[in-house]
């Protein structure tokens, strides 16, 4: 149906017959002559409609918005003074001398290049707002990040392989979405939070190498970068150790950077262990784009009256951490009541500062709330260990060691952002050895902090069990752009009695393990090569790299935040005969009954 397309005619085509397809972006009506912005997948063309042609004029003159016409004329210079140079078609246009319209479009809810229409329109008729620009471009972009992946790991023999969508609850700590069988009335599927367990199996399978482009399903608590339906890269490779893993998937972050943007990053990435990430920046996914770092004052504090600060510097789960802002003193009190306001959303219950309007003037030249409280010479090694200048403010946190990592952890970023302190670039981070459980004060018992399948370090598996599990580091490796947790991974355990011991740990007991993962413990015992992978969150690589604030901004066709599918409905009610197959009744909530 087309010669060419819209956005590739220019100057070389001139004197031509060419013809394109595409939709109405713009008419307008210049006395007696019709100018139409064409647009199809490439770009804009624009075409001329005089009143010569009149078939094609009566055509154009009755075209709306957004109409798909088929046009076919003669490409020319456009007349001195209409010329656009910031259009890559700007220097030509199109006299018609044959115009075909093949659709009609009815007027549209929203303009296309309307900026402020709400999500939840932009959702409803999503098929519209992908005709936008931004849309196409972030799109385009997904395709080429997944087809750079695809390309890499085929250039170094991974093999695909699907595993299935329906099966049981794979473990990665979300809520599970279930599906009812009709052929075993009163069981259900669970749709994989990933392909972990299956991935493993392929490598007792003899495999070695794996990838896929995974759908995951997590019934969780949805924020901007989390849906409940998302893609993973997901990896699995046997006989290697984790050097191997991140340093193929350093290689092929890096090719994506390059192949897709065009940009070079370091040819290795830095690696922090999660306890220095948790010590100086308050959180296991740093963006190393902020130079602001915490500083422990603990033991500066454990003596002093202040209990604010001395009660959690002498509590060995408390903290007390000072975060010094250069050029903050800056900051007006309104400014610094609404960061202590922040704070408060991380459970804060204050913000304490000094500000240094002079450092070289002693206590003259500080102003704070809390100087009162604090003998000189402790303030004067926070002076020191903070390394203020003039101009500089501090900020303090105090309490459970996770309030204040959470609350100085978010500070950090918030007011980086609003003082303009966040380097351009790209900042790529591994963070590694990180705990193997956590303690689950609500459930009164250890978590694992990745997934119940993560190899403990040798040198720690003796602490697994005993009181000091908290101290067992695993083989766990993150990998952080930009202050986001964009994959992650680990070496597995590939020996039964061992995977026993952790599942034990965990308070998963032998019946429980059997009953929900016997299979791959039982294929562990079938001669499991050692093994370890990665899985990479696809929707954040592409949303960080195309620079969108939310995941939603780079899928077809997303979820909103409260899981639910404007376009189609879903979720929605069923018939009473299809429960009936399903052997489902329905019990209604409270409320409505
Ligand atoms: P993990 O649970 O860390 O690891 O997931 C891997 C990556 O997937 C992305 N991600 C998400 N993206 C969007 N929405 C979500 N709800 C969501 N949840 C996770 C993140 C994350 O880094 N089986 C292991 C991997 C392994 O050990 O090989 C796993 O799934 O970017
Ligand atoms: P107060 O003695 O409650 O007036 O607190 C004195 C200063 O300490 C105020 O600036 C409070 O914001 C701050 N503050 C109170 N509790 C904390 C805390 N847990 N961590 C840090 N600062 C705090």
């Amino acid at each position: 149906m087309r010669t060419h397309y819209s956005g590739e005619i220019n100057e070389d085509h001139i004197d031509q017959t060419v013809t394109v397809n595409g939709w109405v972006q713009n008419r307008r009506d210049h006395g007696g002559v019709i100018f139409i912005d064409l647009r199809d997948k490439t770009g804009i063309l624009q075409i001329v409609i005089d009143p010569d042609t009149p078939e094609a004029f009566k055509l154009a003159d009755a075209a709306r918005h957004e109409f798909v016409i088929q046009a076919a004329g003669i490409v020319r210079n456009r007349p001195e003074g209409t010329t656009n140079a910031n259009m890559p078609t700007g220097m030509v246009e199109m006299l018609v001398k044959d115009l075909v319209l093949l659709n009609r479009c009815e007027p549209l809810p929203f303009q296309l290049e309307d900026k402020d229409i709400s999500e939840a329109v932009r959702l409803k008729y999503r098929f519209l707002d992908l005709r936008r620009p931004e849309m196409q471009r972030t799109l385009r972009m997904r395709h080429a990040v997944i087809k750079t992946m695809r390309r890499f790991l085929e250039d170094r023999d991974f093999v695909e392989l699907e595993t299935p969508i329906l099966t049981r609850s794979t473990p990665e700590g979300a809520r599970d979405y279930l599906v009812p069988s009709r052929t075993h009335p009163g069981e259900f599927f669970a749709l994989p939070q990933s392909p972990q367990l299956f991935k493993q199996l392929l490598m007792v399978s003899g495999f070695e190498r794996y990838y896929q482009i995974a759908r995951c399903f997590r019934d969780e608590d949805l924020r901007a970068d989390r849906q409940p339906e998302f893609t993973q890269l997901d990896i699995e490779m046997s006989f290697i150790d984790e050097d191997d893993i991140i340093d193929s998937m350093t290689n092929m972050v890096r090719k994506l950077f390059s192949d897709v943007m065009d940009i070079t990053v370091p040819e290795s990435f830095p690696r922090i262990s999660y306890a220095d990430a948790m010590a100086r920046f308050g959180t296991d996914r740093p963006d190393m784009r902020i130079k602001l770092e915490l500083t422990d004052v603990s033991d500066l504090m454990a003596g002093v009256e202040f209990k604010v600060f001395s009660g959690p510097a002498n509590d060995a789960k408390g903290r007390v951490a000072a975060l010094c802002v250069p050029g903050g003193s800056s900051l007006s009190r309104k400014q610094i009541d609404a960061y202590t306001k922040f704070v408060g959303i991380y459970g804060a219950k204050g913000l304490a500062y000094i500000k240094v309007n002079d450092v070289d003037a002693g206590m003259e030249g500080l102003q704070s709330p809390i100087l009162k409280f604090l003998p000189d010479d402790v303030v004067s090694q926070i002076l020191q260990r903070t390394d203020a200048k003039t101009g500089d403010l501090i900020f303090f946190g105090a309490d459970a060691a996770q309030v204040v990592n959470d609350a100085l952890g978010a500070l950090r970023v918030k007011v980086a952002q609003d003082l303009d302190m966040v380097e351009e670039g790209w900042a790529l981070i591994w963070v590694v050895d990180f705990p193997m459980v956590e303690w689950d004060a609500g459930e009164k018992r250890w978590q694992a902090l990745h997934h119940p399948f993560t190899a403990p370090q040798a040198q720690d598996i003796e602490l697994l069990g005993t009181d000091e599990s908290d101290k067992a580091l695993s083989r766990a490796y993150d990998l952080v752009l930009n202050g986001s947790e964009i994959g992650g991974g680990s070496i597995r355990m590939h020996d039964t009695e061992l995977q026993q011991k952790v599942l034990d740990m965990l308070g998963i007991g032998a019946e429980e393990a059997r009953s929900k993962f016997g299979f791959l413990l039982d294929a562990l015992k079938y001669g499991a090569p050692p093994h370890g992978g990665m899985a990479f969150g696809v929707d954040r690589v592409v949303a960080m790299m195309s620079g969108v604030d939310s995941i939603r901004d780079v899928i077809a066709f997303p979820k909103t935040q409260k899981a639910s599918c404007l376009l189609t409905q879903a979720p929605s009610d069923v018939d009473d005969l299809q429960l009936r197959d399903l052997g489902i009744k329905l019990r209604k909530p409270k409320a409505d009954a």
